[in-house]
């Protein structure tokens, strides 16, 4: 079995989808600054170009724009980055979409935008570009889930489910990819001060600014652990909170949150 790869800049680009803003933008911005030339997706093509000359003379940022619910334009970009500027050793899968949702009011276009982007969107990056790594024998990729996959939140049942599917499918990848040389790793932040989070009406505990949650991830891709998450204290808070019998996990998140019934269903397998 090959030893799961641990990228070095010397080995290759890294190529960060959502670059564009938020999270992505500061972890191709570190990435650039910790010495890989970074390859950025996201659709608002400007905003990469803004980018990439932000780091000129200090690194390379190369924008490659595309949207990642259109599988084939994605295979297109990670071809042509590939051809220009060498094998993507690093990839950091984290374009997605958070929009709070009713739980009583179901808006199917909602879930199925956020699945489109969050899901699909990662699994057409991982087709473009994890066959190739296991072709190479070499390779590193962080799924952005987050913390709201752990379980259900108010508010959270299109994103929450989403990031759930994500998690599953970062485990159940790295079974084969791993012995193939490439490592999967899952990202789950708590909550980082960015665009998308700039909506929340709620207190929003143990909020991070983009920049040290950027560190954090590239830190992360460093280690070995397969789950990189922050702030700690937050993630083991629900971590630990999803151990409780559902009777239990709901009751609390439900009063903690101001959100749902505060007792859940009658019945619980947990
Ligand atoms: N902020 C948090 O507290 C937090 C916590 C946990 C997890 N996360 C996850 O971190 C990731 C980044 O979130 P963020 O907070 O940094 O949000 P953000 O600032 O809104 O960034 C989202 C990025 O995704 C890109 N994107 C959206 N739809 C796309 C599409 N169809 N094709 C290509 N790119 C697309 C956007 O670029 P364009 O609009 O230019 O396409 C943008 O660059 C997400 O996966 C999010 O779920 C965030």
């Amino acid at each position: 079995m090959s030893i799961p790869c641990r990228a070095r800049p010397q080995d290759g680009i890294a190529w960060v989808t959502g670059a564009s803003s938020g999270i992505g933008r500061a972890a191709a911005l570190e990435l650039a600054r910790r010495g890989y030339t970074v390859a950025v997706t996201a659709r608002r093509a400007p905003e990469l170009a803004a980018l990439a000359n932000e780091v000129k003379g200090r690194g390379r940022i190369v924008p490659a724009p595309a949207d990642v619910t259109d599988a084939e334009s994605l295979r297109a970009a990670v071809e042509a980055v590939e051809a220009a500027h060498g094998p993507i050793v690093l990839a950091f899968l984290n374009a997605g979409l958070y929009v709070p949702v009713s739980g009583t009011d179901i808006d199917v276009s909602v879930y199925r935008r956020t699945f489109d982007v969050n899901v699909m969107g990662t699994v057409h990056a991982l087709a473009a570009v994890l066959p190739r790594m296991a072709a190479r024998g070499r390779g590193q990729i962080g799924i952005n889930a987050s913390v709201a996959g752990y379980g259900g939140l108010p508010r959270a049942a299109a994103y929450g489910a989403s990031k759930a599917a994500l998690i599953n499918m970062a485990q159940a990848l790295s079974f084969d990819a791993n012995p193939a040389g490439v490592t999967i790793q899952v990202v789950n932040p708590g909550f980082v001060e960015t665009p998308a989070t700039s909506v929340n009406e709620f207190p929003m505990p143990f909020i991070i600014p983009v920049d040290e949650a950027a560190r954090r991830v590239a830190d992360g891709f460093e280690k070995s652990g397969f789950e990189i998450t922050f702030p700690r204290r937050f993630a083991y808070i629900l971590k630990a909170l999803n151990l409780l019998p559902y009777r239990a996990y709901l009751a609390l998140v439900g009063r903690s949150t101001g959100g749902a019934s505060s007792d859940g269903p009658g019945s619980s397998t947990r």
